[in-house]
């Protein structure tokens, strides 16, 4: 894969019919968010689900893991972050990534979405505005 094309996904590329899909990402829709805390560490979960957008896929899925490194949840194409803000906050960040089969250039395009949110310990559900689309082609 050459990196060096990381780029703002062009319009074309997408086969858009108009821009507004682009600028309006669905958000996404976090429930049963907990965290506890032990000598061990901080361990958080949440469920999270995307609707499907004409750009993006749709997912739902269950994330759990331990503060502050990155952990891929139940469905592969969600990673999840969760750090420390300033006690009860934490910063919840996720990222979507998927792959569009390219058979005409034997190859494939990967695409991500990414967003994160400050959430209160005791809050019950979040909501995440992902910000642009992007692609590597
Ligand atoms: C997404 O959430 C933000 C903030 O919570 C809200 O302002 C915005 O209207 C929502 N967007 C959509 C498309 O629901
Ligand atoms: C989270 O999702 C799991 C399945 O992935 C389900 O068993 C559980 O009840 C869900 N919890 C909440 C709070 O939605
Ligand atoms: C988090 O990642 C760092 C660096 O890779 C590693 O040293 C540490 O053990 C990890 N912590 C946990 C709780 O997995
Ligand atoms: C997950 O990733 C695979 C491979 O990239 C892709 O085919 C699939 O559409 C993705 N699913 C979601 C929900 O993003
Ligand atoms: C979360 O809070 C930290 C510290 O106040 C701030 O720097 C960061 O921008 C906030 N992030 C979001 C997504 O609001």
């Amino acid at each position: 894969m050459q990196l060096t094309t990381l780029l703002p996904l062009a319009l074309s590329a997408l086969g858009l019919a108009n821009a507004a899909a682009l600028e309006k990402p669905a958000n996404w829709t976090a429930t049963g968010w907990n965290v506890e805390c032990s000598p061990g560490g901080c361990i958080y979960e949440f469920n999270i689900t995307g609707a499907k957008t004409d750009n993006t896929p749709a997912f739902s899925t269950h994330c759990e893991g331990i503060s502050p490194n990155a952990t891929v949840c139940d469905l592969k194409n969600i990673t999840a972050r969760v750090k420390p803000v300033v006690n009860p906050i934490w910063n919840v960040a996720v990222q979507h990534k998927w792959s569009i089969p390219e058979p005409q250039y034997n190859s494939q395009s990967d695409y991500w979405q990414s967003g994160s949110v400050n959430v209160t310990e005791t809050a019950k559900s979040f909501t995440i505005v992902p910000k642009s689309l992007y692609g590597v082609a």
